[in-house]
């Protein structure tokens, strides 16, 4: 008997039903169903052909990567465009990415290497328009509106091979190896390993945008995101100028490093130093707020991190965090509470990290605790301090990795102090000194000993 058809496919995940139902089943969202062509395994039209196999060990003649030339975007990519590779980048719509690649494809061109811009979104007037508003009108990038993936690459594999090809978007695409409608996870797919193949066996890197849905997710095509070489991520609150470039996979590169830039009427500007620029709103001497030294990739960054605590008016106090995971936000509360006496049961907590940056390392924890602890007994913290470390369940404070870059940067940026695990003691460079912190008990009795006295009691009480 014949495998029955999987005619419907989640355009949430991608999973596919022989039924239609109102909720996917795969991933509970509803009304995602739609109806697409089944993709069944279709009788073949030739034999295969043997193809030449190759020792790993050999000389690839021509450099395998191009830098664009701007800073930020190559450190993200792990140096420069691979030759042959697909890289998505996905962002929420109006985060900038079309200015972004408009930049980078102009880049290329400048540097004398073919650079092609397909828009499915806007026509070439809107292209153009942007290109003069960036200043890149004299740049000699080849644009079209098109949306046609057959047409696209027929057309880009004319002349010289494309060194660069932008996509934008991935979501506008069709072709007609599927014949489900545009838009569709099929034809995303069916588009994607379309252009692929192109880049594979020309040689082009490939650059693919995809809008991102509500909940973070690259939008229906997860299936691309497994498809392609690279990720990034294009982030950044819309009321905030900075925007920052993050890799989520990169097959040829780091996925730890971010690239900070900066929104202008202009394009985009890098952003050499995001320390000075995180920090250069500091509200200096107010209770709750904590800088910390924190590691993206190789490059040491300082952020303030801002805590509120309140006496919550509900039920079940309110826990909210931006920037940082919820879960160790939680935890650090629980160590508070169990180890160190501070009561938080009856606040609510507000914790959020400035500049619309999101933070994952774990070495967080101690600048997040003294924001807290600073916040609810009412005293703020030197101002020429900085924070480091992680805090284990038991309350002890735990060694960080790339201590000695976190000092230099703090000294680099005016700072004389740094609240640090231990084994920081020893990597303190002249002129700065380290408060070894052995646990968190100590920072919490530190703390609330700056109070003011009327808050103090106020603080103690409750702590
Ligand atoms: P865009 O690159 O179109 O975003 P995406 O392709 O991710 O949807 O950028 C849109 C926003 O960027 C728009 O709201 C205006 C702003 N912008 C500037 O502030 N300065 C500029 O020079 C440009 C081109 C755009
Ligand atoms: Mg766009």
């Amino acid at each position: 008997m014949a495998a029955r058809a999987q005619n419907f496919t989640c355009q949430n995940c991608g999973a596919a039903f022989a039924r239609w139902a109102g909720k996917c089943e795969a991933c509970d969202e509803w009304n995602t169903l739609v109806e697409e062509s089944a993709e069944g395994p279709r009788r073949p039209t030739r034999k295969g052909r043997p193809f030449a196999i190759e020792p790993l060990k050999g000389t690839t003649h021509e450099a395998p990567r191009l830098a664009s030339g701007i800073a930020e975007f190559d450190r993200v990519t792990g140096g420069g465009l691979v030759r042959g590779s697909v890289l998505l980048l996905g962002g929420d719509p109006g985060i900038g990415k079309s200015t972004l690649l408009l930049e980078v494809a102009a880049a290329f061109a400048r540097g004398r290497h073919r650079a092609i811009y397909i828009s499915g979104e806007e026509a070439v007037a809107q292209v153009r328009l942007r290109a003069e508003r960036l200043s890149l009108a004299d740049a000699m990038v080849e644009v079209a509106a098109e949306t046609s993936v057959e047409d696209i690459v027929a057309t880009v594999s004319q002349g010289a091979t494309p060194r660069l090809l932008v996509i934008d978007s991935i979501q506008t695409m069709w072709t007609q190896t599927v014949e489900s409608a545009p838009g569709t996870v099929t034809q995303v797919r069916g588009s994607a390993a379309e252009l692929m193949r192109f880049a594979k066996r020309s040689g082009a890197a490939v650059i693919l945008v995809g809008h991102v849905t509500k909940d973070g997710q690259i939008a229906g095509p997860r299936v691309v995101e497994h498809m392609v070489d690279a990720v990034l991520s294009f982030e950044g609150e819309g009321s905030q100028q900075f925007r920052i470039l993050r890799a989520i996979k990169n097959r040829f590169g780091p996925t730890d490093e971010i690239g900070v830039f900066e929104m202008t009427g202009a394009g985009l500007r890098e952003v050499a130093n995001p320390s000075a620029l995180f920090l250069s709103e500091r509200d200096l001497g107010s209770p709750g707020t904590a800088v910390f030294a924190g590691i993206e990739g190789t490059r040491p960054l300082l952020v303030e991190i801002q805590a509120l605590v309140a006496p919550t008016t509900l039920g079940t106090p309110r826990r909210a965090v931006v920037g940082w995971d919820p879960n160790r936000l939680s935890m650090v509360l629980a160590v508070l509470e169990a180890h160190c006496g501070v009561r938080l049961s009856g606040h609510d907590v507000y914790l959020n990290v400035a500049g619309g940056l999101r933070i994952q390392e774990p070495a967080a924890d101690v600048a997040a605790a003294a924001a807290l602890v600073s916040s609810l007994t009412h005293a703020p913290l030197p101002a020429h301090a900085v924070c480091f470390g992680e805090i284990s369940l038991s309350g002890a404070v735990r060694p960080v990795p790339q201590s000695a870059a976190r000092l230099r940067e703090a000294q680099k940026l005016g700072f004389t102090t740094a609240i640090a695990p231990e084994a920081a003691g020893n990597e303190a460079p002249d002129g700065f000194a380290v408060a070894v912190l052995a646990n968190l008990d100590n920072l919490v009795a530190e703390i609330a000993h700056e109070g003011t006295p009327a808050r103090r009691r106020v603080g103690r009480q409750e702590a």
